[in-house]
């Protein structure tokens, strides 16, 4: 039997939001250089899943945008992180939220999905079960920058920002993840969107990938990334899917963010109704485009 063999496709992004102008570069260069580590993945033949993974380490691990080193601050000046990942082959899910410690929020929710029953795992018992896991766990201040301290000193509120991909392999499966510190200034505790399944992210062989980013509180109510991939399945393409899930979620709750898309075919979808969203799309040639 011949494997029939697909196009690969992989977005990233950023976060939508007021990214100030002297925060461009930096938002570039962090979804440049996720793209292209998630684009080897698929290229050296590895899962959408994988690339996802990797991808999303590597936006964590820049600390220019909001999500592992680099994450915006509680009210009372600590990370608290969220993160998200499915897997469209089968609808794998794994969630993780208020982590504190785990260097990669975006690894430990994976380990959620294959190895445990569960598919959302919260608090210091996560924190627990990722260095049960062999994961990295990092002291708390790890995560807080000097640029996130001044910022949570000059507002105590507002901003919110996510890292995101969303992927389609060689095999022809799609995958999507999520990953944020959430909104400065929120109370310890929270949780926005991005660990909740079909509102942070979602994907679907059968439909679409999306990764979502911006004020969970009405990204949630509008259940934003599933409503893009039904807008997907019920045939509306890519770019339409994406633009109006996000005119729903204006219309609906007057809410304020945007998503990434890769739908079943491999095209992609952006949208959003922020000032901006960083994002980086590599298509098949490898080229990588970066926009803000
Ligand atoms: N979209 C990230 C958050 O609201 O927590």
């Amino acid at each position: 039997m011949v494997q029939e063999t697909y196009q690969p496709a992989l977005i990233v992004h950023g976060g939508a939001w007021a990214i100030p102008d002297n925060q461009v570069a930096g938002h570039l260069s962090a979804v440049s250089n996720a793209a292209q580590i998630g684009w080897q993945v698929l290229q050296q033949g590895g899962s959408a899943l994988d690339a996802v993974e990797q991808a999303i380490v590597a936006l964590e691990d820049h600390p220019a945008v909001n999500a592992g080193r680099g994450a915006t601050l509680t009210r009372d000046g600590k990370a608290e992180l969220d993160a998200l990942i499915m897997d469209g082959r089968n609808l794998g899910l794994g969630c993780t939220a208020n982590i504190r410690t785990v260097r990669n929020p975006i690894r430990l929710a994976r380990a959620i999905m294959e190895r445990t029953p569960h598919t959302l795992i919260v608090g210091p018992a996560a924190d627990e079960l990722a260095a049960q896991f062999g994961l990295e766990i990092v002291p708390p201040e790890y995560f807080i920058t000097e640029a996130m301290r001044n910022e949570w000193q000059a507002h105590q509120q507002g901003g919110s920002d996510t890292v995101g991909c969303a992927a389609r392999d060689g095999a022809g499966n799609l995958a999507a993840g999520t990953s944020t510190g959430g909104m400065t200034g929120k109370w310890s505790g929270r949780v926005g969107d991005c660990p909740l399944v079909g509102s942070g992210g979602y994907a679907d062989n059968y439909s679409a990938a999306v990764s979502a980013t911006g004020w969970g509180e009405t990204l949630m109510k509008v259940v934003i990334s599933k409503t893009a991939c039904d807008f997907s399945a019920a045939g509306l393409a890519a770019q339409a899917a994406a633009e109006k899930a996000i005119e729903y979620l204006t219309q609906r709750v007057n809410g304020s963010g945007g998503l990434i898309l890769v739908d079943r075919f491999g095209n992609f979808g952006a949208a959003h109704n922020t000032p901006r969203m960083a994002q980086a799309r590599v298509y098949p040639d490898g080229r990588i485009e970066a926009f803000c």
